[in-house]
């Protein structure tokens, strides 16, 4: 019979794990506003591979940058770490790359963390519908009812009126109806072009002035956000949600139903999760990264789900200790191999 592996983190986890976001943070801010979305996702990817290789876990990427083959680094199944409790990992180095690009508000570095074999793995699904809210609708709201009735079940969860809820919803050509429908039963909608882990985790805080997100976005980033919410104590809930026909013919292939609506303990079904996320450039959340003489002054938000802490904290890095980071990380090129005789 094998050995049942240690899956338990220290209770102080969150603050080495933010080196992680941190410092992919650090890299990603080069590429701010110079209209490279690859480049700038590349050296976050390549920074936060580096860091997460220093820490002492076993871990699994759950959720990456793709299947091995179109992804060298951070690839689904790659294992990161110089050994240690088996965890689960979802990553999204960059969270809003054409915010990046464009050098736009609310990009920043993700990470989330779970005991191996808690997280859920969804394949080829890239499209997820969401619901998210405070702890205090938690089991409250039925995600398949019409928007209505599920903007009236939300309002008396929070103790609201509808016209006072304000939803965050993407701006994208796929929810032209929900929005009017929120305006019809007389809710605000809060309209975001990208980033709906920031919108997801401000409708999980309450009193932050957003108080769902509704809507399709990415499910990596779903993923993320649940496991944020898990450990922020807050509701969500997530369907498939194919937008493509080879999207819906991978999900189908990969058996994976999209008619169900996954409730936060079937997409993390542990509590000891832990999430960071640290500002590129400044957002909902937090401040974005800035650089000084001596130090780059980042800002990371830090969940963990067993203690329940809930922090945001600005850290003066060193330049000498990021640079360091950021010099391994740069992929050196094959030595080249002299021909005999040429
Ligand atoms: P990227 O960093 O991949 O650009 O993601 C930004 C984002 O807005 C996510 O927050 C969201 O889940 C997803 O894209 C929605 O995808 P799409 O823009 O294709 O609708």
């Amino acid at each position: 019979m094998g050995e049942t592996p240690n899956t338990s983190l220290p209770a102080d986890f969150a603050y080495a794990l933010r080196k992680v976001t941190e410092i992919a943070a650090c890299a990603a801010a080069a590429w701010i506003g110079r209209g490279e979305q690859e480049l700038g996702d590349g050296a976050a990817v390549a920074a936060m591979r580096t860091v997460l290789n220093r820490l002492p876990i076993d871990g699994r990427i759950v959720i990456g940058e793709g299947e091995k083959d179109e992804a060298p680094m951070l690839y689904n199944g790659e294992t990161v770490g110089t050994g240690g409790p088996a965890l689960d990992i979802a990553v999204d180095p960059v969270e809003g790359t054409s915010y990046l690009a464009k050098g736009l508000t609310n990009a920043m570095a993700t990470i989330a963390v779970a005991p191996r074999g808690t997280m859920f793995d969804p394949g080829p699904a890239f499209y997820m519908r969401k619901f998210a809210a405070p702890g205090a609708a938690k089991g409250t709201v039925d995600p398949t009812l019409p928007t209505r009735e599920i903007l009236a079940e939300l309002a008396k969860a929070l103790g609201k009126t509808v016209s006072e809820l304000r939803i965050y919803v993407l701006e994208k050509p796929r929810h032209k109806r929900l929005v009017r429908e929120i305006h019809e039963a007389g809710a605000r909608t809060m309209l975001y072009p990208a980033g709906d882990v920031a919108g997801a985790i401000m409708a999980a805080l309450p009193d932050s002035g957003i108080d769902a997100l509704l809507g399709t976005g990415g499910t990596p980033e779903g993923l993320l956000t649940a496991c944020a919410i898990q450990a922020l104590g807050g509701e969500f809930m997530g369907k498939l949600d194919p937008q493509l026909h080879t999207e819906k013919q991978a999900v189908d292939a990969a058996g994976l139903d999209i008619n169900h609506w996954m409730k936060l303990d079937q997409l993390v079904s542990s509590q000891d999760v832990v999430f960071c996320a640290t500002g590129i450039t400044t957002g909902l959340l937090f401040d974005g990264m800035e650089e000084g003489n001596a130090c780059y002054k980042t800002q990371t938000l830090m969940l963990s789900g067993a203690t329940r802490e809930r922090q945001i904290l600005t850290s003066w890095l060193q330049k000498q200790e990021v640079d360091e980071a950021l010099n391994a990380a740069v992929p050196h090129p094959e030595p080249e191999t002299v021909q005999e005789g040429g």
